[in-house]
């Protein structure tokens, strides 16, 4: 490993800049609106009647007809004067085919908004299908590098898990099948105009998926913390939601409906912290052990992340030291890597890479796919190298 090269200092990690005495300096803006709180769900004609006249509403292919919420968001928008065409068709790690088939389905109908209720995969799916409905080609031709800047048509995002953010994020992460890796759709065009935040929805969550999408709201807050794009204000986000999410966490999985509230809390302040500093380490290393056997986003970066915390450390002392203290974890022996660790343990997630499923042998076919997600990488504090990365999955194992 070793440290950005000079004359990229932007490369180098805001507490490095902050020791060399540069100066606080952002960009910030945030264009979603956010509704939080019990009955948020309500607001949902009134919102969609400012926003177009015909929706098309994009769920999952079960939660939402099982608990009542397709029928409910149906009779809410058909009440306001809104049309709403259905697609409850998104699959967990959505594929660029039913994003292609959800924007035919948005062009002839004629759709003029998109109402997202899910998980990060339902409001995924609902961001880049406006996309392509919005701005013609397929998927395939909108994933990163190429940026959407240009705003598409509005978005209702409706979160229900405590998890992606993806209610007032830039990304879309979609699985491209036939290269076998995730990639994203990313840009302000793609923020949601309105997040309608309620907890009421999360009393149905199944406890595995309360753990997997809290992690992955962990790993949002402890790699955004750690990026070197971290800015004092994602920095902000990104403490507060690992404080929430190390308190609330055990209790939501628990089925406490007043911890998941706390979780859906956290989950958007992570979110936040995201959309300014990105991931890096944990999603980089994680996206391909979804990828390969199937583990959930958030499990996939927790069996990462505890072995990048020591980079972390290396790369940000006194920032670690920091976060320590304001978790109240300082002074605990294995600092931040045996913290994460317990949660995990604490929640029911897999320990080990070797616990879902890989072998010795498979690691050295996933050091090579890490090239793949040189995007999340580069937001490393430190510029991993290959020994960097296989010490990693080693540690991981
Ligand atoms: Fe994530």
């Amino acid at each position: 490993m070793k440290k950005r090269p000079s004359g990229q200092e932007k490369n180098i990690s805001y507490p490095v800049r902050r020791m060399l005495g540069a100066s606080i300096m952002f960009t910030y803006r945030h264009t979603t609106k956010v509704v939080f709180g019990k009955g948020a769900l309500n607001r949902l004609g009134e919102e969609a009647a400012k926003l177009g006249s015909k929706a098309l509403v994009v769920t999952g292919k079960h939660f939402a007809k099982k608990h009542g919420y397709l029928d409910r968001i149906s009779e809410a928008l058909k009440a306001s004067g809104v049309e709403p065409v259905l697609y409850p068709e998104v699959e967990p790690n959505p594929s660029f085919g039913t994003v292609d088939r959800g924007a035919e389905i948005a062009r002839k109908e004629g759709v003029d908004l998109y109402v997202a209720f899910g998980g990060g995969s339902a409001m995924d799916a609902a961001k880049a299908i406006d996309v392509v409905a919005t701005l013609g080609g397929r998927a395939a031709d909108w994933v990163y590098p190429k940026v959407v800047s240009e705003k598409v048509k509005p978005i209702i995002a409706i979160p229900t898990t405590h998890g992606t953010g993806s209610e007032v994020t830039k990304y879309a992460v979609l699985t491209d099948t036939e290269r076998g890796m995730k990639t994203v759709v990313v840009g302000d065009g793609i923020l949601p105009d309105v997040a309608l935040l309620d907890p009421e929805p999360l009393r149905h969550l199944p406890g595995e998926q309360a753990a997997a999408t809290g992690l992955d709201a962990l790993s949002h807050a402890i790699e955004s913390y750690f990026s070197s794009k971290a800015t004092p204000l994602s920095d902000l986000f990104a403490v507060e939601a690992a404080r929430i999410i190390f308190g609330n966490l055990p209790c939501a999985v628990k089925g406490s409906l007043e911890c998941r509230e706390e979780m859906l809390y956290a989950s958007m302040l992570a979110g936040y912290a995201i959309n300014i500093a990105g991931t890096n380490v944990g999603h980089g290393l994680g996206y391909e052990i979804t990828v390969r056997k199937g583990v959930p986003h958030g499990f996939a970066n927790l069996l990462i992340l505890p072995h990048a915390a020591p980079y972390y450390a290396l790369a940000a002392p006194d920032k670690m030291e920091e976060l320590l203290d304001k978790l109240c974890l300082s002074g605990l022996p294995g600092g931040l890597k045996e913290s994460l660790e317990a949660l995990k343990r604490n929640v029911g997630a897999p320990m080990r890479l070797r616990d879902v499923g890989f072998t010795e042998e498979e690691l050295e076919s996933l050091i090579e796919r890490a090239v793949l997600y040189r995007r999340n990488l580069a937001n490393a504090p430190l510029d991993l190298s290959e020994e960097d990365i296989r010490n990693i999955y080693l540690s991981a194992f």
